[in-house]
């Protein structure tokens, strides 16, 4: 059974001592770097671009999880793979041709990922989740870090993994927003597969810690044949 995977979202982290967060960040249990690229039009909020996605580049030893929240995303994949991402994720309201999106985002030898708003239906992936490597479910609102959890994400996981399952899909199903220790453990039972925290684990005392509790709390071998 493939373990959860956690991606602390740098979006929280202190931008004053950035180095060392993505150092604590590599020392720690987390499996990926989340990077939220917002751009003022699709989302209310303007976080970071180039220049910062470059620096967390240059420190990360850990696979770069790049959110875009975009209008036209199109326009900057190639962009993010020569900076060194990974995994890209561009919004599925996004996108008027996404299926020629995720086949752009995988000619560049990334993983493809499509996140999905929280009003959007995740059977809208239906006629592409075959493509996907990643399907990104919003449990907040896009824009802003440190916001509720909503509650009808389960059963869009719910709802999704059953695509996956009747499709033969290899989509992982990942979770963002509002992730943290009260709700983790439930969204794995659900059937994510990945965990975005930001504030949960940067407002902590001793976020490395945070990231080994949330990592064990979620290990789906205790969760699931226990
Ligand atoms: C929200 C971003 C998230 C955000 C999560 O639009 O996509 O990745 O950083 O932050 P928390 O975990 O604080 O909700
Ligand atoms: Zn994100």
């Amino acid at each position: 059974m493939s373990k959860t995977k956690i991606a602390p979202s740098l979006l929280a982290a202190d931008f004053g001592n950035l180095q060392r967060d993505i150092e604590m960040v590599n020392e720690s249990d987390a499996d990926w770097h989340h990077i939220d690229i917002m751009d003022g039009v699709f989302v209310p909020n303007i976080s970071y671009g180039m220049p910062v996605v470059k620096t967390i580049a240059k420190h990360a030893t850990k696979p770069l999880d790049v959110h875009l929240m975009i209008v036209d995303p199109d326009r900057y994949i190639k962009t993010f793979a020569e900076l060194g991402a990974t995994h890209l994720t561009v919004h599925y309201e996004a996108c008027t041709h996404l299926h020629r999106t995720i086949q752009a985002i995988k000619a560049e030898g990334m993983k493809a990922g499509v996140a999905l708003n929280p009003h959007t239906n995740v059977n809208l992936l239906k006629n592409v989740i075959k493509d996907l490597d990643i399907a990104l479910i919003m449990s907040v609102n896009p824009g802003f870090g440190g916001q509720s959890f909503i509650e009808n994400t389960y059963e869009k996981i719910h709802n999704l993994k059953e695509l996956i399952k009747e499709s033969d899909a290899p989509t992982l199903i990942e979770v963002d927003g509002g992730v943290n220790s009260k709700n983790a453990k439930a969204l794995i039972k659900a059937g994510a597969d990945a965990l975005v925290a930001g504030s949960f684990i940067f407002n902590t005392e001793d976020p490395k810690q945070t990231i080994s509790e949330l990592k064990k709390s979620t290990d789906r071998w205790s969760i699931f044949e226990l």
